[in-house]
């Protein structure tokens, strides 16, 4: 296999990272339906909560943050997935108590 082919399966898939992620991993939806459902206001509200953007990691790398097509949770957007965790039927009310946990 060729470094190349290695890149393009690494650069598809979001579950691969090209440099370690925080210890927890972030990944907002902005795609149609979570878009419709405030899936950007939700990305905002990450974003500015840990000061951090697409890809970006926290200074003290627990938070990395993550903008994803469809996870395929469409019928329950707006989501986001937390590690390997799913959490769906967001508001940013939800989403502050979810992340404030983690802290
Ligand atoms: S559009 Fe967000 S899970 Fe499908």
């Amino acid at each position: 296999m060729t470094a190349e082919e290695v890149l393009g399966v690494v650069t598809f898939y979001t579950m691969y990272h090209q440099k370690p992620m925080g210890k927890y991993h972030i990944q907002v939806c902005t795609n149609v339906s979570c878009m419709l459902r405030g899936g950007y206001e939700i990305w905002d509200q990450v974003k500015d909560k840990f000061g951090i953007d697409h890809l970006g990691i926290t200074d003290d790398q627990k938070f990395s943050l993550e903008e994803v097509e469809c996870m395929g949770s469409c019928g329950t957007a707006p989501m986001i997935a937390i590690n390997e965790d799913f959490y769906e039927n967001l508001s940013k009310e939800k989403v502050e108590a979810l992340i404030s946990g983690l802290e």
